[in-house]
C-alpha cells in the first residue's frame, strides 16, 4: 500500500470538511489566530484532555488535585508573575506597509515580505497580554488581563488548595483552561494561535527533591505521548541553553516533535525553583511557605512544570495520524488516531436502507449509554468507510441480509481494511473504548 504523509494545507483542509476545526466567524472575514472546534474537533479535544487527566490520575503514589481558574487576573497578580515586565516578543514594523513582524521570525538585513521595501522601524518590546477594564472605572486599579499561561491561578491558589484539601508536599495541582496571547504573528493554523487551551500541572516539592522530580516528569510526559499514539522516534526532548530561559525558570526542556515546518515544541517542561511563591508572597504579604515537620522550619515549595497545549497537541496527533493511500478500492485518506482519541468510536452501517430499522434498534442501545457511534446509512458502503477513515472512526460495523438469520454484523478495521463476521453481542468490546490509561480490568 502506497502512502504518503501529511502536509499542513492537506491537515487545515481536512479539518474544515470533516468538521474539526473552523476559522472563528469566518463568514466576516475570521480572526487571525482564533479558531473554533467543529463537531469533530469537540469530541477530539475532550478525548486529549480525559487522556491528559487519566494520565495524571493513574500515578497511584502521586497526589495531583485539579483547579479550574478564572481567566482574567489583576494588574498586582501579573505584576507579580513578572508577565508585565518580561513577557513580551521583540516587534519591529515596515516603515513602508505597516506591516509588523515578530523581529527573532525575520531578517533584519533583508526586505519586507509583504511590499519588498526596506524601511524598518528600531526593534521594541510588544507585551503579549490583552488588557480590559473591569467595571466602568478607569483607574489603574481596575485594569485586569487574560491570563497568557493557566499556571498562576495555580500559584495564587496554591495556599488555598494546600488547607481546603487532605494533600502534602509532594503534590501537583493540574489545570485545563484557556489563555491568551496577542502574538503579534499568529501562524501554522492552530500551532502558534491567540485564544488556546493549555494542560499545566504544577509539581510542588522540596528544593532537595526538585531536580529528580524534574528528570521524573520528563521521563513521565515521554510515555505519555507515546501511549497516545505519537510514535516516540518523533518525540525529542531538548535542553534550552541559558539565554533561552524564561524569566522564573532554572532549567527547561521542551518536547519537541517533526511538524511539517520543522521540528518545534510540543510542551515545555520547567523547574521553576521557587520563584512564583516568592513573588506572590511578597506582592501579596501573604505567607505561602509551608511548615516542614522533620526539619521544623518552614520553606517555600519549589515547582517543576509540565505544560502543553491542546490545540497544538491536537494538530500534534493529527498530523501522526494522517496519511493518504493508494487501496485496491482507490486512493483513501485515513487518520490512524488511538480509538481513545477518534472522535467517533464506531460507525453502525446497515447495507441498503430497508434494512436500517433492526440495525438502527442496536445503534440506539449504545447511544443511550452515552458512547460517541454514529449510524451512517448514506451513499455506497465503500463512500461510507472512506468517510469514516477521514474522521478516524477505528471500526464500522456492517448489518446485512443475512444479519438477521445468524446474528452476525462484518466488522471492517480502519487500519489494514480488514473486515470479518462478529456475533453482534460482540460489538460491546469495540464500543467501549479505553484509554491507554485506565488498567484493564476496570
Ligand atoms: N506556564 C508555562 C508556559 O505557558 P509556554 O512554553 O509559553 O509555557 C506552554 O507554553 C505550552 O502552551 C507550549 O508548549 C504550547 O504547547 C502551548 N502554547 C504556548 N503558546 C501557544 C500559542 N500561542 N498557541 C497555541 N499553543 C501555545
Amino acid at each position: 500500500m502506497a502512502s504518503s504523509t501529511a502536509t499542513l494545507e492537506k491537515i487545515v483542509a481536512l479539518c474544515k470538511r470533516r468538521g474539526f476545526i473552523f476559522q472563528s466567524a469566518e463568514i466576516y472575514g475570521g480572526i487571525n489566530g482564533v479558531y473554533d472546534a467543529g463537531p469533530m474537533g469537540t469530541l477530539m479535544k475532550e478525548n486529549i484532555k480525559t487522556a491528559w487527566k487519566q494520565s495524571l490520575l493513574s500515578q497511584l503514589d502521586k497526589d495531583i488535585v485539579f483547579l479550574d481558574g478564572a481567566q482574567l487576573g489583576t494588574e498586582a497578580m501579573w505584576k507579580a508573575s513578572g508577565h508585565l515586565e518580561n513577557f513580551h516578543d521583540p516587534l519591529v514594523e515596515c516603515k513602508a506597509c505597516n506591516a509588523r513582524f515578530r523581529a527573532d521570525d525575520i531578517d533584519l538585513n533583508g526586505n519586507c515580505s509583504r511590499c519588498g521595501k526596506k524601511n524598518w522601524t528600531e526593534v521594541r518590546e510588544f507585551n503579549l497580554m490583552f488588557k480590559t477594564q473591569l467595571g466602568a472605572s478607569v483607574e489603574q486599579s481596575s485594569s485586569a488581563y487574560l491570563r497568557p499561561e493557566t499556571a498562576q491561578s495555580i500559584f495564587v491558589n496554591f495556599k488555598n488548595v494546600l488547607t481546603s484539601s487532605r494533600v502534602k508536599i509532594p503534590f501537583g495541582i493540574a489545570q485545563i483552561g484557556k489563555a491568551f496571547r496577542n502574538e503579534v504573528t499568529p501562524k501554522q493554523f492552530i500551532f502558534r494561535m491567540r485564544e488556546f487551551e493549555q494542560m499545566e500541572m504544577e509539581w510542588f516539592c522540596s528544593a532537595a527533591s526538585a531536580l529528580d522530580f524534574y528528570a521524573f516528569w520528563r521521563e513521565e510526559r515521554r510515555k505519555f505521548y507515546s501511549a497516545i499514539g505519537i510514535a516516540p522516534e518523533h518525540i525529542h526532548m531538548r535542553d534550552h541553553d541559558k539565554d533561552e530561559l524564561s524569566h522564573y525558570s532554572s532549567g527547561t526542556a521542551d518536547v519537541e516533535y517533526d511538524f511539517p515546518f520543522g521540528r518545534k515544541e510540543l510542551e515545555g517542561i520547567a523547574y521553576r525553583g521557587n520563584y512564583d511563591l516568592t513573588q506572590h508572597s511578597a506582592h501579596s504579604g501573604k505567607d505561602l511557605a509551608v511548615f516542614d515537620d522533620a526539619a521544623g522550619a518552614s520553606f517555600v515549595p519549589h515547582v517543576v512544570e509540565c505544560s502543553v497545549g491542546v490545540d497544538r497537541l491536537f494538530l500534534t496527533l493529527l498530523l501522526e495520524a494522517y496519511a493518504e493511500e493508494e487501496t485496491e478500492g482507490g486512493p483513501r485518506t485515513v487518520l490512524r488516531l488511538h480509538p481513545s482519541i477518534a472522535p467517533i468510536k464506531a460507525a453502525f452501517c446497515p447495507l441498503v436502507d430497508k434494512l436500517s430499522e433492526p440495525f438502527e434498534k442496536v445503534y440506539r442501545r449504545f447511544r443511550a449509554c452515552g458512547h460517541s457511534v454514529q449510524f451512517d446509512s448514506s451513499g455506497s458502503i465503500g463512500k461510507r468507510y472512506r468517510r469514516q477513515d477521514e474522521i478516524g472512526t477505528p471500526y464500522c460495523f456492517t448489518y446485512d441480509f443475512d444479519s438477521e438469520k445468524d446474528g452476525k454484523v462484518t466488522i471492517r478495521y480502519r487500519d489494514d481494511m480488514r473486515q470479518e463476521r462478529i456475533d453482534i453481542s460482540a460489538i460491546d468490546a469495540f464500543v467501549n473504548v479505553k484509554g491507554p490509561f485506565i488498567a484493564p480490568n476496570c
